[in-house]
C-alpha cells in the first residue's frame, strides 16, 4: 500500500515536471516571437519617424524662411514642391508610403484613405479634448499582409494662416494664386492650434518568422 503511493507520488511529481518545462518551452517560444515581431514594427516605426519629422520639419523651416523675405509665391511653392518632392523621393527609395493628409485638403492628392479619415476625425475629437498625441500608431491586417500605419497630426501654427486662415487673413495676392491653381480648395478657415492634416506613413512589415 505505502509502496504504491510513493510509486504515485513519484509518477505525479514528473508530470508536474513535464507540463513544467512544456510551458517553459512554450513561453520561450512565444517570447522570441514577440521579439522579432517587435522588432519588425520598432524598425518601421523608426522609418516612420524618422521620414515623418523630417517632411514636417524641413516645409516649416522653409516656409519661414520665405515669408521672412515676404515671398508668397515662394512659401506656397514650399508647402506645395518642396513636400512633394520629400513624400516622392522616400516612396521611391524605400518602396513605402507617406503622404500628407487633410479633411480639408487643397490639393485633391491629399484626400484620406477610409483609414487616415477615420483617425483625422478623431485627431479633431482628441485636439477639442486637449488629449491629442504627437503620433498614433498600429498594425493592421490587409488581405493577409501586415503594415505599419502612423500618423503624426499637423497643427496650424500662426505663420500657417498666411495661406490656410480665416480669408480675411490671406493677402490678396495668396487668395489669387491659390484660386487659380487650386479651385477647389479646402484648405481654409484654419484656427490657431487647429489640426491641419495629418503625415500619413504605411510600411508593409516582414513576414513572421522567428529568428
Ligand atoms: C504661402 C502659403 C502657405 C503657407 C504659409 C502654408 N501652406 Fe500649407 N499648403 C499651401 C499649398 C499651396 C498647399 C497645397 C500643396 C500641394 O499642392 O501639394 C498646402 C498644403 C498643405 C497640406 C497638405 C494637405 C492639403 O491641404 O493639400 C498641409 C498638411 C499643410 N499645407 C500644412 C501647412 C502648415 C502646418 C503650415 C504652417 C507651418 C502651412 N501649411 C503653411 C500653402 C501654404
Amino acid at each position: 500500500m505505502r509502496i504504491e503511493s510513493t510509486c504515485r507520488l513519484k509518477f505525479m511529481m514528473a508530470c508536474a515536471f513535464l507540463i513544467a518545462v512544456c510551458f517553459g518551452a512554450a513561453a520561450k517560444y512565444t517570447a522570441a516571437r514577440q521579439k522579432a515581431n517587435d522588432t519588425r514594427t520598432e524598425k518601421a516605426l523608426l522609418d516612420a519617424r524618422k521620414v515623418s519629422t523630417e517632411l514636417t520639419n524641413k516645409v516649416r523651416e522653409l516656409l519661414l524662411k520665405e515669408l521672412e523675405k515676404g515671398s508668397y509665391e515662394g512659401a506656397i511653392s514650399v508647402c506645395a514642391n518642396v513636400a512633394q518632392d520629400i513624400t516622392r523621393q522616400f516612396n521611391e527609395k524605400s518602396g513605402h508610403y507617406v503622404r500628407r493628409v487633410s479633411l480639408g485638403y487643397r490639393n485633391p492628392n491629399d484626400s484620406p484613405d477610409e483609414y487616415e479619415r477615420h483617425k483625422l476625425e478623431s485627431f479633431d475629437r482628441l485636439s477639442r479634448e486637449k488629449k491629442l498625441e504627437s503620433e498614433y500608431y498600429e498594425v493592421v491586417s490587409e488581405q493577409g499582409r501586415e503594415y505599419l500605419r502612423y500618423l503624426k497630426p499637423v497643427i496650424a501654427g500662426k505663420m500657417c494662416l498666411n495661406c490656410h486662415g480665416q480669408p480675411d487673413e490671406i493677402p490678396i495676392g495668396v487668395q489669387r494664386i491659390i484660386q487659380e491653381t487650386y479651385p477647389n480648395d479646402h484648405a481654409t478657415g484654419y484656427r490657431e492650434g487647429d489640426v491641419r492634416g495629418a503625415v500619413s506613413v504605411k510600411i508593409a512589415l516582414p513576414s513572421k518568422t522567428a529568428k
